[in-house]
Parts: C-alpha cells; structure tokens; sequence
C-alpha cells in the first residue's frame, strides 16, 4: 500500500540510528582518560598545590575546564586556577612570575610564564616519558571565578543526561580536532565553544527539549545578590540535580544518532549565522540587540571580524565566546557541519562512518 514504502523508510532509519548510536558510545568510551591518566593528574595538581602554598599560605588550586566539567578525553590539557583566600595578596601577573621561577627552580616542568596576557597564565609541560607516555600539559590562572563557575554548570548539564550529552559533546570534540576546527587561534571555535552550541541545541532547538535551562528555574529558596554575582556578573543557576531528576524528566527520546544528524543539520542549514546568537542563557538572540551586528561602525575596528559567529558567554553576556573566529575560519566550519551531514544523510555503516567523519 502507499504507507508500505514510508514505513520501509523509517525502519531503515531506526536500524541505522541504533547501530550509530552503538557506535558513537564505543568510539567516545575507548577515548576516556584511563584511571591511571586521572591519578597522574591529581597527583600533580597536589604537588603544584603545595609549591604554591610556599608563595602564598592560603591558595588553593582547583581544576576546571575538561577535567572538572565531565568532558574530557584521553590527554587533555589540564587547566587549574588558583584562589587565594586572604585580603591581601599578589596582582595575577607577579604571582605568574613568582610562581614561573619557582617552579623553574623546583620542578622539572617546562615552565613558560605569561605575566602580561589577558589572561596571565604560567603554562606548563612535561615530555613524554616511560611512565608518562603522552606528557603532560597544564596551565595555572588565578583568581578566574568565572571559569569555575562555567565549568560546574556545564558539568551540572552533563550530569542531568550523562548518556547523550557526553556522548555529543566528546564526539565532537573529537570530530573537530581531527577536522582542525578547533583552534581559536588559528580562527575557528574552542572546545568550550562546541559544548555551548550542544547544550543550546538541546535545549532551545530540540522541541521537546533535551535539557532544562538551569539559568531560569525559579530557585527553591530566596537568593541574595551577593551570593550570586561575581564581579557584576550574575552566575546563579539551579545547581541540585539531585532534586532535579526526581522532578524533571525529559520527553524527548532521541537517540543520541538522531541527535547528532539534526545537530549538524541545524548547524549547516538552520541556524542564523549573520542575525543570530547562540544563548544557552536566553535562546536564540539577535546580533542586533547585543551590539554584536557585524556590518557594524567603521572599516577602522575589527569588530566586524570578532562577531561573524556569536555565542554568548552564559555569565559574562558581553562577551563572545566564538570573538576569534575569522570569516574564513566561519567559513571551514559550516563547511564542516554541511561535509558532516551529507555523510551521515548517505547512511552508511556506522563504524565507517564515524571513521569517515573524523578523517584527518
Ligand atoms: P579541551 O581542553 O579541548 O579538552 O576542552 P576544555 O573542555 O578544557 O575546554 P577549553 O580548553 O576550551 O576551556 C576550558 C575552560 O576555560 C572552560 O571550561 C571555561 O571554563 C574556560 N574558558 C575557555 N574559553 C573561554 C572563554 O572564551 N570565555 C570564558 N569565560 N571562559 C572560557
Ligand atoms: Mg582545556
């Protein structure tokens, strides 16, 4: 009959997403960090924790980034922030140069010191070695608060649907490090960039939605203005995810193949690269409203090249996380997002399609 052919359809596709998804959990689960990589890490975060302390008595040192968020592969950098609680302490860029000779000193890290950054950082590694066989590669801040917070609400997301969303997001970590999309140096996204744009995905496209947005949920009880901000910036979310699952269950049943096609449909034909910003915090929002427009002033600044593609930071709303994105590194990555598409529009079979998709 005339529904016979639409039904063949949609079981064809049915045993194409399973045996992807099957697929995609293999090839994220054999690019976990191993135990021991884990144990090496805390053990030298313990070390520098204490060389720090003979600096400053009262700094802590916390791992944030993919360490401490949920999402992170076999040999990924280590990124740790120190706080330092006492009222008077050193300006970040003397505790860099401190800290760089220190450890020069003391440790056998290759140790360079970035006192005058944006950002100061004192960025360290290890060579590989019998017992350390890929190195090591970490860098200190200090006092980035922000950078803590961001990293609990994204662990927070993670942990609400650990299944799909780490599945997502470490697959495409993967796939645009081997496409070489991610690089904000070189003009495409940071990791952190990627997770942002799964987590508005599945929160703001997917309809029912994949994840809450924990940046709206009325708290469960008053919360005060100091508590919540940190320099100026608002970093309240719903953070019990505990309590959460027992009250919030999503009725979406994709599976994370059906999730990730429509993640790179959307990505290379529906989103509103020239008008639009990606807002975990507030949905899809226009350039426009933020400033961000990118015809924008005059030929003299270079804001026309910062704001080709805008995602907003969920705490600090002025800035744009994708700022360093070029319009050929635009460019690279919708066409990335379109190869990425037509690959998996073409159902093959999944092991050779995830293998095709991350080809080098
Ligand atoms: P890999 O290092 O590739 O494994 O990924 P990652 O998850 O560590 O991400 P990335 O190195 O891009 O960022 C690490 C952390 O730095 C993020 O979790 C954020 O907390 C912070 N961060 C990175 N880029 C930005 C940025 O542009 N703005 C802000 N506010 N924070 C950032
Ligand atoms: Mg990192």
């Amino acid at each position: 009959g005339p529904y016979g052919a639409q039904r063949r359809h949609a079981s064809k596709h049915r045993f194409f997403a399973v045996e992807l998804s099957q697929a995609l959990f293999d090839f994220v689960i054999q690019r976990l960090p191993t135990q021991e990589e884990m144990a090496v890490k805390e053990d030298v975060r313990k070390l520098l924790e204490r060389l720090i302390r003979t600096i400053e008595p009262d700094s802590r040192l916390l791992s944030f980034g993919s360490t401490a968020n949920g999402f992170s592969l076999r040999n990924s950098d280590m990124d740790l922030c120190c706080l330092i609680d006492s009222d008077e302490r050193l300006s970040a860029s003397d505790m860099v140069t401190m800290l760089g000779d220190l450890l020069e000193r003391e440790t056998k890290f290759n140790v360079k010191p970035l006192p005058h950054a944006r950002i100061p950082i004192v960025k360290l590694s290890l060579d590989p070695s019998p017992g350390l066989p890929l190195g090591i590669a970490c860098d200190i801040g200090f006092e980035n608060r922000l950078a803590l917070e961001n990293t609990r609400l994204l662990m927070c997301y993670a942990m609400i649907d650990p299944t799909r969303v780490r599945t997502l997001v470490l697959f495409l970590k993967v796939w645009s490090k081997r496409r070489s999309i991610n690089s904000p140096y070189q003009g495409t996204l940071s990791s952190y960039g990627y997770v942002l744009l799964v987590i508005y995905f599945l929160i703001h496209v997917k309809n029912p939605p994949v994840l809450p947005n924990l940046q709206q949920m009325p708290p469960l009880r008053p919360i005060s203005q100091e508590d919540t901000h940190i320099g100026g910036h608002n970093t309240w979310f719903f953070d019990d995810i505990e309590l959460l699952r027992q009250r919030w269950q999503s009725s979406n049943t994709d599976s994370v193949a059906d999730l990730l096609i429509d993640f790179f449909r959307y990505y290379s034909r529906d989103f509103t690269y020239n008008t639009g910003v990606a807002s975990i915090r507030g949905g899809l929002l226009k350039k426009e409203s933020k400033g961000w427009q990118n015809e924008a002033s005059s030929r003299y600044n270079d804001s026309r090249e910062r704001n080709r593609f805008c995602i907003e930071d969920p705490f600090e709303i002025d800035f744009n996380v994708a700022r360093c994105v070029t319009k050929e590194g635009l460019y690279q990555i919708r066409g990335e997002f379109m190869r990425a598409s037509r690959i998996l529009a073409m159902r093959p079979r999944a092991v050779a399609a995830l293998a095709q998709l991350c080809e080098e």
